[in-house]
């Protein structure tokens, strides 16, 4: 049977603590001890909270939030330019832009934390983001992603599962001299899920992203669950179909001349809900102060609360299960 809430499994960002409280310049994800590192972190000291790229020279600089150099690097940019956002990514993560860095929740707090780190140490003005072109920077990017592993998204159906069962039978065959007759019975269930966008995303609007939608069994049914991609853009329906249905072949000894068929019960069942995707931004949120020589990068990850990175998608969705059981054989 389907059950009364399912469950999209959405493979998103690490879900470390939320905590509520940080000054400027700790990591408001975690302890002030600990570092949360980028998942670019691309030769990099596990404890890089910033970078520095001095545009005339090509070295790269990584710095831990003490502000201590903790490796050089030279380093070519990309200078392709590329002025407009990566179309459609399919898969767990797009790129972000400029105006995606600066609609993050948590926006304000990364720019005081980007002028007190920095502006103290080299510069007098204020910041600006430049994550724009977004390959410039290729192996230090800034996504948005739902690719996280440990996120399970639970969707409360909107009521009770409408099922209605079925007597049916399979139509009839004639027995000839031999005796018997050899029937096909398929038993099992088939789902159909779809899925239709009702709130986007303000990050990332027409980016595509894969989501795992999983559904809990019972003692009665295996979970399954589908992956899916879903498009950040409104009243986009998205239909994945899982057969979980086996054919077995039935063999029924009879005298000539009767027929024989197969009596089963079909049980469907259909369900709505709701459900949300969290998009997290991680990576590198760059940045550069007025005289355009060097480019900062801070690390979102360390910076932002996972909720100060987030942002939602929210999904209407109905299952509908079709399942087939209870075979008898008839012969008259
Ligand atoms: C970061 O790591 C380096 C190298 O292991 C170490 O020297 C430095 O003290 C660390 N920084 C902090 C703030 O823990
Ligand atoms: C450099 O940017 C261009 C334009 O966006 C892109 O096609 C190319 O893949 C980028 N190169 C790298 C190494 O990322």
């Amino acid at each position: 049977m389907v059950q009364l809430s399912f469950v999209f499994q959405t493979l998103l960002l690490s879900l470390g603590p939320l905590l509520a409280a940080a000054s400027p310049l700790q990591s408001r994800g975690m302890g002030v001890t600990q570092y949360k590192s980028s998942r670019y972190m691309s030769n990099l000291p596990q404890n890089t909270t910033h970078l520095s790229f001095d545009t005339e020279t090509g070295e790269l600089t990584a710095y831990d939030i003490t502000h201590r150099v903790l490796s050089k690097h030279t380093y070519s940019p990309n200078t392709t330019s590329a002025n407009s956002r990566r179309q459609s990514t399919v898969g767990s993560c797009a790129a972000m832009v400029n105006s995606d860095v600066q609609k993050l929740p948590g926006y304000q707090a990364l720019l005081a934390d980007a002028n007190s780190l920095l502006g103290a140490h080299s510069w007098t003005d204020l910041a600006k983001s430049v994550n724009s072109p977004d390959n410039r920077y290729p192996q230090y990017p800034a996504s948005i992603c739902t690719d996280l592993d440990t996120d399970t998204v639970t969707v409360t159906a909107s009521g009770p599962p409408t099922c209605s069962i079925q007597k049916e039978s399979t139509s009839g065959v004639l027995v000839g001299t031999s005796g018997s007759v050899t029937l096909s019975s398929t038993q099992g269930t088939s789902y159909s899920v779809t899925s239709t966008v009702i709130q986007t995303s303000s990050l990332a609007v027409g980016d595509s992203f894969s989501v795992k939608v999983s559904f809990p069994g019972d003692e009665e049914q295996n979970t399954f669950s589908v992956t899916s991609t879903y498009t950040n853009s409104l009243s986009t329906a998205t239909q994945s179909t899982d057969n979980q249905q086996s054919t077995e072949s039935v063999t029924m000894v009879a005298g000539a001349g009767q027929t024989c068929s197969l009596q089963y019960t079909t049980t469907s069942c259909s369900v709505t809900g709701t459900g949300t995707i969290r998009a997290a931004a991680t990576g590198w949120a760059w940045f550069e102060y007025n005289n355009g020589k060097t480019h900062w990068a801070l690390n979102m990850d360390y910076f932002l609360t996972l909720d100060q990175r987030s942002s939602y998608i929210s999904l209407r969705s109905g299952i509908t299960s079709s399942t087939l059981s209870s075979y008898t054989g008839k012969c008259q």
